[in-house]
C-alpha cells in the first residue's frame, strides 16, 4: 500500500487557504470547468422530500433535489451535515444500521429506489459506490475488475477479458497494469488503487456512481488525476462526490448541492454557488468563515 495513503492524514488538495469573500468569489471562479448555463438536462435521480433519522436523531430534514443525467454533482458542507447520510440511502447501506429509518421518495429514472421489495443486488449494480479510503479486494487487479460482471452475468471468458480491459481503460489505469493484470491489487498505489475500485464500480454498468471523498486520501497528482477521470466519465455516467474541497467542488462538478445541520441550504449551478450564492450560509461557507 502506498505510503503516502493513510485514512486520516488529510490530502494537500484539502487544505485551503481561507479566503475573504471578495477574493473567494475570483478564486473559486477561476477553476470552474463547467461554465455554460444549462438547463437541458434529464433528472437520473428525482429526491423528494427526503428525511431519514439514527433513533431519534433526525439526520436530514425534506431533501427535495433533481439530480441531473450525465453530470457531475458535488456535496458540499461542513463535517456532521448529512452528505455520505444522504449518499449511503441512495445505494441503501444506510438501512443496515440498527434503528435507522426514512420518510419520503427516492426515484432512479422513474424506478423507487426505496420499495422494500427492491433486489439490492441489482440496485448497487446500477448505483455503484467508490469509498473514501480505496478498499480493493485481496485479489489480483484482474479479478477485482471481474468480480462484478461474473456475478451478475453468465459470460464467456473472453467476454470478461474485454470488460476489465474496457473498465481498466475507462478509469485511465489500463496502461499502467496492463502487464501485472495477475497481481495482486494490494501491490497498486493508493492512487492506482483508487482508479481501480472506480474501474470494478463501471464494469458492472452503473447508471450512478456515488464518491464520498474519493480523493481525500490521495497525494495532489492522485487527486489531479482522479479529478480529470471523473470530468471524463460524466459523458457516461451521472455522478455524485461529496467533497470538502471547494476547489475541487469547482473544478469537477456542474451542480453543487450545500448541506448545512442536515438541511438542503442552496443548490444550483457550480458556477452560480461559487460566485454568487443566493444565502448567507452559503456564501459563509465557501469563504471558509465556518466548517
Ligand atoms: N451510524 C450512525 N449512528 C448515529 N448517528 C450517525 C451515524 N452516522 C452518522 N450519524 C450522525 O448523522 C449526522 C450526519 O453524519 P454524516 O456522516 O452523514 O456527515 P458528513 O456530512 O458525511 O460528515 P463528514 O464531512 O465528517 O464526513 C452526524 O450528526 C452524525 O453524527
Ligand atoms: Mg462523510
Amino acid at each position: 500500500m502506498n505510503d503516502a495513503m493513510t485514512n486520516d492524514a488529510p490530502a494537500a488538495t484539502e487544505v485551503e487557504p481561507k479566503m475573504n469573500n471578495s477574493t473567494s468569489s475570483h478564486a473559486l471562479a477561476a477553476v470552474v470547468r463547467h461554465t455554460e448555463e444549462d438547463s437541458d438536462t434529464v433528472t437520473a435521480l428525482d429526491v423528494r422530500d427526503f428525511s431519514c433519522w439514527y433513533g431519534d436523531f433526525k439526520a436530514l430534514h425534506e431533501i427535495t433535489m433533481d439530480i441531473p443525467e450525465c453530470r457531475v454533482t458535488s456535496l458540499i458542507g461542513p463535517s456532521g451535515c448529512g452528505k455520505s447520510t444522504f449518499i449511503r440511502w441512495i445505494n441503501r447501506m444506510n438501512e443496515l444500521i440498527p434503528g435507522t429509518r426514512y420518510s419520503g421518495h427516492m426515484t432512479l429514472h422513474g424506478q423507487d429506489l426505496l420499495a422494500r421489495d427492491r433486489d439490492l443486488v441489482d440496485l448497487r449494480r446500477r448505483v455503484g459506490m467508490v469509498f473514501q479510503k480505496p478498499n480493493p479486494f485481496p485479489k489480483s487487479i484482474y479479478d477485482n475488475v471481474a468480480f462484478g460482471p461474473r456475478l451478475h452475468n453468465r459470460l464467456k471468458r473472453h467476454e470478461v477479458d474485454e470488460i476489465v480491459e474496457t473498465s481498466l481503460r475507462a478509469a485511465a489505469l489500463w496502461d499502467e497494469v496492463k502487464d501485472r493484470l495477475k497481481q495482486s491489487a494490494l501491490r497498486l498505489s493508493g492512487g492506482q488503487q483508487q482508479r481501480l475500485c472506480i474501474a470494478r464500480a463501471i464494469a458492472v454498468g452503473p447508471e450512478i456512481l456515488l464518491m464520498d471523498e474519493p480523493a481525500s486520501a490521495l497525494d495532489p497528482k492522485s487527486t489531479v488525476r482522479i479529478e480529470d477521470l471523473i470530468f471524463q466519465l460524466r459523458e457516461h455516467y451521472t455522478i455524485i462526490i461529496v467533497t470538502h474541497s471547494m476547489q475541487q467542488a469547482a473544478r469537477v462538478s456542474d451542480r453543487t448541492a450545500f448541506f448545512y445541520e442536515g438541511k438542503l441550504i442552496e443548490f444550483g449551478a457550480t458556477k452560480n454557488i461559487f460566485t454568487r450564492p443566493k444565502h448567507k450560509q452559503t456564501d459563509d461557507y465557501i469563504s471558509g468563515r465556518f466548517g
